[in-house]
This record gives structure tokens, sequence and C-alpha cells, in this order.
């Protein structure tokens, strides 16, 4: 039998692809965030394979996850990126990806940004408006190029995860609707430095029900045959990225259903699909190391546990009431007590899990939180001059620190 990946209970201990977290949290301090390899190989290869021969790329969504380390192994596997800024294009061609692997996203890019994808000839920039797309075409036009756009069409589909990451609604920042986007087509197919190459969809993050995807993909498909059939020389429908994952023991889709779904949505477009995973590939292959650092009482019968990572390393408990599993790395019999696991940072919305019954704890305790491989260290930040945690990739049987802790020099070094 194989031996089992990510992170699981031997014995008492909590591992990571068979090795003890205690080890690394001995070795490198608290907090850190710790990565199993294979399970970010398992997520990409089970998406990758769910398209049963469909031809297909997996733009990797840098956001999730843009670690140096992270963004190479992706790559080795075949993934191609979705970047979300010129920073993000960077990471990605030092990670080896090629411009035609990269396609670029993003809400207000700036003048520079443009200047850079334009030059540089990537995969796709997805246009969000019709002024960024006459700020393309100037650009095109003054180095003698053609840049290759996608448009970003907001289907006013409700993604019906949390407001602040569904994307895919009127009111929300991102795209065009049909309308305003049908303006764009037009332009483009009459100005010879722009190349319709795609439409793009992208309805939220973490959905957890199939219907809002597949009805994304089904309007994205629509499009694009009505586009190819007008001539538009379209290349490939990129879906977006979006899809859940199991925070807690709702189970979103399965990967295999929602690819299937995508793939009967498009199939009749006979183009390839593009999608964009971020959370779902590297979600559950992480888990943040934090240490109890006090305990006080809260109420008659519940207790703050203060642990040593709040939301400078990861914010999505604060900033969108997300629920992240948090479980003792060793395992103790004990009575359980109810606790507000709360952060070190000043502020009252530091709280990392809210009404948890675990086994009691102790000073000096390591708790894992669990699924934070996405959205987590990617949006630390330095409030209180708290330094940004290192990251460490558990691959085959061994460890090692990819990003090492910041230090208060590393900070001080960008001041005067
Ligand atoms: C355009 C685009 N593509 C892909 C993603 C990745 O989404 P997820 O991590 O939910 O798969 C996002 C994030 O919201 C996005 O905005």
């Amino acid at each position: 039998m194989p031996s089992p990946t990510g992170f699981f209970r031997q014995q008492h201990e909590l591992v990571c692809d068979g090795v003890p977290l205690a080890a690394i949290a001995a070795a490198e301090g608290t907090p850190v965030y710790v990565y199993s390899a294979a399970v970010l190989r398992d997520r990409y290869r089970a998406i990758d394979e769910a398209f049963r021969g469909y031809p297909h790329a997996i733009h990797y969504a840098l956001k999730a996850n843009s670690t140096l380390a992270v963004a190479r192994l992706l790559r080795e596997l075949g993934s191609a990126a979705d970047a979300n800024s010129i920073w993000e294009i960077e990471i990605a061609r030092r990670a080896g990806f090629q411009p035609q692997d990269i396609v670029f996203t993003g809400v207000g890019k700036s003048p520079a940004e443009l200047e850079c994808a334009v030059a540089l000839g990537v995969k796709a920039i997805n246009v969000e408006s019709a002024g960024e797309l006459a700020r393309i075409e100037a650009i095109a036009s003054r180095l003698g190029t053609v840049a290759r756009v996608a448009v970003r069409v907001n289907p006013d589909i409700d993604a019906k995860s949390h407001p602040h990451i569904s994307t895919g609604l009127n009111i929300n920042k991102f795209g065009l609707p049909l309308d305003r986007a049908t303006e764009l087509f037009d332009t483009i197919r009459k100005r010879p430095v722009l190349k319709l190459v795609a439409v793009h969809l992208h309805v939220g993050s973490q959905i957890t029900s199939l219907e809002p995807l597949r009805h994304s993909a089904a309007a994205a498909s629509e499009l694009s045959t009505a586009l190819l059939s007008e001539g538009f020389p379209l290349e490939y429908v990129d879906v977006g990225g979006g899809l859940g994952i199991a925070y807690d023991d709702r189970q979103p889709p399965a990967i295999e259903e929602y690819i299937a779904a995508v793939v009967a949505e498009v199939r009749g477009t006979n183009l390839p699909i593009v999608v964009e995973p971020g959370r779902a590939v590297a979600g559950p292959a992480g888990a943040l190391l934090a240490r109890v650092t006090d305990i006080k009482p809260r109420g008659a019968d519940t207790e703050f546990a203060i642990i040593d990572a709040g939301m400078t390393e990861l914010i999505r408990p604060a900033l969108y009431n997300a629920y992240h599993r948090i479980e003792p790395v060793t395992a103790r019999a004990a009575h359980e007590r109810l606790y507000e696991i709360v952060g070190p940072v000043c502020e009252s919305s530091d709280v990392v899990g809210r009404d948890r019954r675990l086994p009691q704890l102790e000073v000096g305790d390591l708790v894992a939180i669990r699924d934070t491989g996405a959205y987590g260290a990617v949006m630390a930040s330095n409030y209180n001059r708290r330094p940004l945690p290192p990251e460490v990739l558990v691959d085959n049987g061994s460890w090692r620190v990819i990003r090492r802790r910041q230090t208060v020099d590393d900070q001080l070094s960008l001041e005067s």
C-alpha cells in the first residue's frame, strides 16, 4: 500500500508526508508554514488527469501561493501560470515559466505593468475595461507588435461564496458586462495591433457548489461560439479558477466532477480549456504551526488560548471570517475545553479560531492551523513589526526552508 501523503497522525503525532511537524517547529521556531510537495503534486495531477485527454492548460494562480519553490515545483509538473501583477510575472519568469505560459489578469493594471506584458508577449492580457484596451493598443502600436488579449466578461453569476471573494456579479469590480464586452470585441476587430485570443470568466473563489462553475463555463462557451462564428481567431476558453476546498465538514465538488462539468460545457467549441486554479492546488498542501503562548479566562466556561500566529501570518479568519481547522500537533488524552484561539496582534479582530473545542491546551503546546497553503503566507504582513514567517517544503521524506524568517534588519534595509 502506498504511504499516505499530506498531514495525518502517526500514533499521537501530526506529521507531514511522514515528517513530524514537531521536529520542524523545534528546528525553525514558530510560527512557520509547512507545505507538502506530495499534496501539491497530487492536487495538480488530479486536475490534469480529470481532463481525460481533452486539450487544456492549467494556469496555476500564483496569487494563492507564489513562493519560488512552490511555483517551480508546479512548473516542473507542466503547469502554466496566472499572474496578477508584474511582480508575479517576474516571479513566474524566475521560476522558469515562459511568457507564452503566462496569462496576466487583474483590475487596474498600471501603465508599467501593461508595458511589460505587451513587450514580453504573454499568452494573454485579460482586459478589464475599454480604457485598458486603449492603453494596450497604444503600447502595441508604439512597440510595433501585436498584443494578445482576452476580454474578462462579468456574467452576473452569483458564486454563492463569501461576498469578499465573489467576483462574478455586476456589483463586483471585475470584468465587463456582456454588452460592454461586445463594444471591446468590435474595437479589437478593427485594430491590427490587437488579437482576441479568448474570453475569460472567473466568478469567485472558494466556490462550494458546481452550479455557478458550470453556469460560468456555459456562458464562456456560448460567447466563444458566437465570436468564432464572427471570425475571431479564438485559441482557447478561459474559465478561471474558483473551485473550493473542504475547510470544514462540507465537501465541495470533487475535482473530477468539476472538470467533467467544464469539459461538457466547453467541448462544443472545439477549443482547448484554460483553468486557473489556486486554492484547489495549494490550499490543502499547507499548515501553519504556532505555539500557545498564554491561556487566560474568557468567561465561565471558556478560555482564550493565545498563540504566536495571528492575522499578520494568516489574515483569512479576520478578513473573511474564514474557518480553518486547528488541532494540537501532539494529541493528548485530556478533557476538552472551549477556546477562543487568538493571535498576538493588537486588534480585537485578531481571532484565528472562534469557539473551538480542543483537548485542554497548555502554554508551549504546538497547534497546526490546517489548509493554509493558499492565501496564507502570500497575505502575511509586517503589522506590529512582526516578521514574515518562514516557509518549509516537505518533499520525499525530508524538508527544507524555502523562505527564511524575515528579520528586523530585513525590514530596516528598506528604510533610511
Ligand atoms: C482571475 C482569477 N483567476 C484565478 C483565481 C484563483 O482562484 P482560486 O484560488 O479560487 O482557484 C483568482 C482568485 O480569485 C482570480 O481572480
